[in-house]
């Protein structure tokens, strides 16, 4: 399962030229349970907040940075360790093993008018590969699927890095710009925010890392609605993972609402069922 994984990456990264992968394990069945992943995504940067070492990393893998290393896994300790993988085994054992380096293509953050960015030492990896949740196709739940695209910057520059509880990066970034913090009201933390995407955006075409930006999405995004509504098509949707994280009202998604009835198949968050048969 570690190599599929590992090989899922591979074919995924393809170079920069990101190719959409799903890789399918075992489903659960009714006389034993399939394997999981531990890991909510593929790649994901370590992070601890404890008081002797501080916040280090990526607050939201805290938990299983604590497991990895009580399964003997080493960190450096920087902001921008890849964690290992930790498999289960259908009967509980766990195994845990640190991705090859050229297995996780990763794109060091620089802006393309303010040079001091490259300084901050961000950077982000190529391909988000969500690991957790559950593929249920036809009364099969395929509770081990690992499914991959390719990024929008706002994921990155709008929520990883901005979050208060992820990277926080919008007072360092405010700082480094001269803005006036003293008050909300002066929007430095919107003006940070257009810079840190900004710098998303250039630093993953600079490294020819396929990404796509708000906008363009948002357009097609539009585009695919009509053509099923012209095929006589409904297309539910959550409006809030629909409209991007910044600007929203620039984008044509944000002015209008949609259905909330759910699908199948679909993949749904690990435990939860068939959307089709749940209340
Ligand atoms: N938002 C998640 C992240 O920032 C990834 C979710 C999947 N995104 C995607 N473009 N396929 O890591």
């Amino acid at each position: 399962m570690f190599d599929e994984c590992v090989e899922h990456l591979r074919l995924a990264t393809n170079g920069g030229r990101i190719r959409p992968v799903v890789t399918v394990f075992a489903p659960d069945t009714a006389r034993r349970r399939g394997p999981r992943i531990r890991n909510d995504q593929l790649v994901r940067y370590a992070g601890w907040h404890t008081s002797e070492l501080g916040r280090i990393g990526d607050p939201i893998t805290v938990g299983v940075t604590r497991e990895a290393e009580r399964l003997g896994w080493r960190a450096a300790r920087t902001d921008f360790d890849v964690l290992p993988l930790i498999i289960e085994d259908p009967d509980g054992s766990r195994m845990c093993r640190g991705l090859p380096d050229d297995a996780v293509l990763q794109v060091p953050l620089s802006h393309p008018t303010l040079p001091w960015f490259a300084d901050l030492g961000l950077r982000w990896y190529a391909v988000p590969a969500l690991a957790n949740m559950d593929l249920v196709i036809g009364g099969i739940t395929y509770g081990c699927a690992p499914f991959s695209g390719w990024y929008m910057g706002t994921e990155i520059g709008a929520r990883n890095l901005a979050d208060v509880e992820r990277y926080d990066m919008l007072p360092t970034v405010g700082r480094r710009l001269g803005l006036n913090m003293s008050s909300a009201r002066t929007l430095w933390r919107d003006r940070a925010l257009v810079e840190l995407n900004i710098a998303v955006l250039h630093s993953f075409e600079h490294a020819g890392v396929d990404m796509t930006d708000h906008h363009t999405e948002s357009e097609r995004f539009l585009a695919h609605l009509a053509a099923e509504k012209r095929q006589g098509r409904s297309t539910p949707g959550d409006w809030s993972w629909l409209v991007p994280p910044m600007s929203g009202a620039l984008s044509p998604v944000f002015h209008r609402y949609y259905d909330r009835d759910e699908r199948c198949p679909a993949f749904v968050p690990r435990g939860v069922g068939c959307p089709a048969h749940r209340d």
